[in-house]
């Protein structure tokens, strides 16, 4: 499919215009000479909404999705580290639309949760073990607004669903668009994965408009063996609101290109070798990865290059989606880690 033909279609859908501009490709120069792969950085992290990341460009289309049909709240999920309830919270605030976050975890002022607060969010939390066991909250809080004359609608965990997906078909556009300006074909396009949804974009729109690139997507800890189910009903599913051909990635596909192994003890565990390497990466190149996915992530594709599953001279662009906030909301646990680094 031509470029232009998927901007064409992208275009048919509602979408609120939320990002600053392309998200600049930065080149990881020291950390690419001591590999010897070219690593490049998508910023996504720099998207402009609350602290930016991943699901700025997911809310484009479902806030978009929300006015077409007339919504004045929304109701959304997660841990209370959660960048999507964030991201939706201040897309929500900046539309004069009411939100509510349905959050487990621990109350504690500050890091993502801290910010949700500044937003006036409307913050519900609860003792439950994972976010999917949110969802029955979420309806039973849409149902009483429901029934006070509002007009709520349900964004599921990490917004990913197929409305979501096309934030990041329109991520690869951008992408594919920037190679030809900056004269660069990448031969690895890769990003770390939970809920599915940016994986799903990234894996459709190269198969769609560049499928000689491998898209890589790193697990931070759920089972893979959901991860990649979700992950092929939203190719599927957004393959058929988009009315292209259904079985554009094979289920095999999906799970040889879901890596896992860098979960290091599971979904939103915060471990030393991760921290260490957030150092490591800040030292070198001067940005944050953070503790929860991009960290997990970015740690998971140099240990792939070091034990050369990527060939030398290959270049590979690495999708940062943001999560900034976690660093904050980790920050005694990430301090006592770093308490009996040598000075440098
Ligand atoms: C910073 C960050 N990176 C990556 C992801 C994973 O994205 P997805 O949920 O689309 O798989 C998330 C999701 O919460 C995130 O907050």
């Amino acid at each position: 499919m031509e470029v232009a033909e998927l901007k064409f279609k992208l275009q048919k859908f509602p979408r609120v215009k939320f990002l600053c501009g392309a998200t600049p490709i930065v080149y990881a120069e020291n950390i690419s000479k001591e590999l010897g792969v070219e690593v490049y950085i998508k910023r996504d992290d720099l998207t402009g909404l609350a602290l930016g990341g991943n699901k700025t460009r997911k809310l484009e289309f479902i806030m978009g999705e929300a006015i077409k049909q007339k919504c004045d709240t929304v109701i959304t999920a997660g841990a209370v580290h959660s960048n999507h309830a964030l991201q939706t919270a201040a897309a929500a605030k900046k539309l004069n639309m009411d939100v509510v976050l349905v959050l487990r975890g621990r109350e504690e002022d500050k890091g993502n949760l801290l910010m949700n607060k500044l937003l006036n969010a409307d913050i519900h939390i609860y003792d439950v073990p994972n976010s999917s066991a949110l969802r029955g909250y979420m309806e039973e809080i849409a149902g009483e607004l429901s029934k006070k004359g509002k007009k709520p609608m349900i964004i599921p965990v990490g917004g990913s669903n197929p409305i979501g997906v096309l934030g990041y078909l329109g991520a690869v556009v951008e992408i594919i668009e920037q190679c030809e300006n900056l004269k660069i074909d990448f031969d690895y396009v890769v990003c770390s994965t939970s809920s599915g949804g940016t994986q799903a974009g990234i894996f459709m729109g190269f198969k769609l408009l560049k499928p000689e690139v491998a898209t890589l997507g790193i697990g931070v800890g759920d089972p893979k063996e959901e991860l990649v189910e979700d992950v092929e009903n939203l190719i599927i599913n957004t393959s058929k609101m988009l009315d292209v051909k259904e079985n554009l990635i094979s289920k095999k596909e999906i799970e040889e290109r879901t890596i896992d192994g860098y979960g290091f003890g599971g979904y939103g565990t915060i471990a030393k070798e991760v921290i260490d390497f957030i150092r490591y990466v800040a030292g070198k190149e001067g940005f944050y990865l953070d503790p929860v996915y991009t960290g997990k992530a970015f740690y998971g594709l140099i240990d792939i290059i070091k034990k050369k599953n990527i060939p030398k001279g290959s270049r590979v662009l690495f999708i940062h989606t943001g999560g900034l906030g976690g660093l904050f909301q980790y920050e005694e646990i990430i301090s006592k880690m770093i308490l009996n680094y040598p000075e440098s």
